[in-house]
């Protein structure tokens, strides 16, 4: 049996990951299925990951990370430990991811399917025609931190405030100390959010998601503590993995105008669309886990307590998985499903949601403006996600 120490090195600052970051993690995971890196052992074969999401030897990894950030105790902290991420396998897990399962599973998200288009359609609406605009600003930000202000029942004026405080925690996951004031702030901000909304929507319910949680509280599904937690952790892992990724739908639809112009003529390939967005340029580069006890994976001895990371990005560009998988080719079937969402009962409880969100974003994009050019965008690549940096565009 090897040991940690024997693997190869994978280094995310390498020049060759930054200029091609799914090649280069794909080329690694071709000649060897663990790699280790900084911050642990990487699984980089898409097998292996599959297996890894729903292992029970591996656990949650954010105990470690709020270790790492160094965050202080306080309100942000207990938050966090009382939230589903620090809950391993088990039934407390299970019993705190059911009412959310339930009302953003396939069947919860087609109740909802109008009133999310009707807000992508007003966030459309809003954006400049014809001249160069920010759609990180005029359409990627706005468009989930409106859908959440629709879900907890809140004013759409609270949506850039959403949207801030989404990207602001969501730098838990760079794991740089740096970044611990902001992110506490962050926090404070979305609790006491939280709490206003909570007593708003109590005194005048509505139909919408933070009404039907009260009612699973008042069942007694979820204590309020629970409830609190979930409206603080919905803010924060929807905007911003949400705002990137329809930030990537848009750069790589539009940027191939005999795709946008197939889209635009037939919707319905909207959906086979985005699921090859996702598989060939994921938001999720890789998702954490932590060995909760001594194992092995692939014939190497892992000490309890490493963190373990599912390359994702390395598996949707594995040619042993998929077909030329640096062609980007939306008639793709017979495939594995990506995995931009984890797996197993740690898996992305919005994917739904998010996936009809950006499937209607790029169907009135693609039916509206036909000749919609993509005239300046970036991207950076952390070991955890693809961003978009930049992403200037003309709608026409
Ligand atoms: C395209 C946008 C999104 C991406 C790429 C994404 C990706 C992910 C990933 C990779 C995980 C971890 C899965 C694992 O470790 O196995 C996760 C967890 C989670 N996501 Fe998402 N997500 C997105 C949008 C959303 C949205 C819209 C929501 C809610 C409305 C959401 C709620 C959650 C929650 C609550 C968890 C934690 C689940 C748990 O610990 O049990 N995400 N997401």
């Amino acid at each position: 049996m090897r040991q940690i120490a024997d693997l190869p090195d994978l280094d995310f600052n390498s020049a060759d990951y930054v200029a091609a970051p799914f090649a280069t993690l794909a080329a690694h995971g071709q000649k060897w299925p663990l790699a280790r890196s900084a911050r642990g052992v990487e699984i980089l074969d898409y097998d292996l990951c599959r297996k890894a999401v729903l292992d029970r030897q591996l656990g949650t990894g954010h105990p470690k990370l709020m270790n790492v950030l160094g965050l202080p105790e306080g309100r942000p902290l207990n938050y966090k430990r009382q939230s589903i991420s620090f809950h391993n396998r088990g039934p407390r897990r299970r019993d705190l991811r059911l009412p959310l399962a339930r009302l953003m599973g396939p069947e919860g998200t087609e109740t909802f399917r109008r009133e999310v288009d009707g807000v992508v359609q007003r966030v459309i609406e809003a954006i400049p025609k014809g001249e160069p605009t920010d759609l990180i600003e005029t359409l990627c930000d706005p468009t989930p931190s409106a859908v959440y202000c629709y879900w907890m029942g809140a004013p759409f004026e609270d949506a850039a405030f959403v949207a801030r405080t989404s990207h602001s925690v969501q730098k838990v996951h760079t794991r740089n100390p740096e970044f611990a004031e902001e992110i506490i702030n962050a926090f404070e901000a979305l609790i006491d959010f939280a709490e206003a909304r909570i007593a708003a929507c109590r005194a005048a319910p509505g139909d919408n998601l933070l009404t039907d949680l009260i009612k699973a509280e008042e069942a007694g599904q979820l204590d309020e503590d629970d409830l609190r937690n979930w409206v603080i952790k919905l803010a924060e892992a929807n905007t911003d993995n949400s705002s990137h990724q329809i930030g990537i739908a848009v750069i790589e639809l539009a940027s191939r105008p005999e795709v946008w112009a197939r889209l635009g003529r037939d919707p319905s390939l909207v959906p086979a669309a985005v699921r090859e967005v996702m598989r060939y340029h994921p938001r999720t580069i890789s998702t954490s886990r932590e060995a909760m006890e001594d194992m092995v994976i692939a014939d190497v001895a892992i000490p309890k307590g490493t963190p373990v990371f599912a390359n994702i990005g390395a598996t949707h560009w594995d040619e042993r998985y998929y077909a030329e998988p640096e062609t980007f080719d939306i008639d793709r079937t017979d495939e594995p499903p990506h995995l931009n969402f984890g797996g197993g009962i740690f898996s992305c409880i919005g994917r739904y949601a998010v996936t009809m969100e950006v499937e209607q974003v790029i169907s009135h994009l693609a039916t509206r403006y036909p000749n919609l050019a993509v005239e300046d965008h970036g991207f950076t690549h952390s070991p955890m996600f693809t961003s978009v940096s930049r992403l200037v565009a003309r709608l026409q």
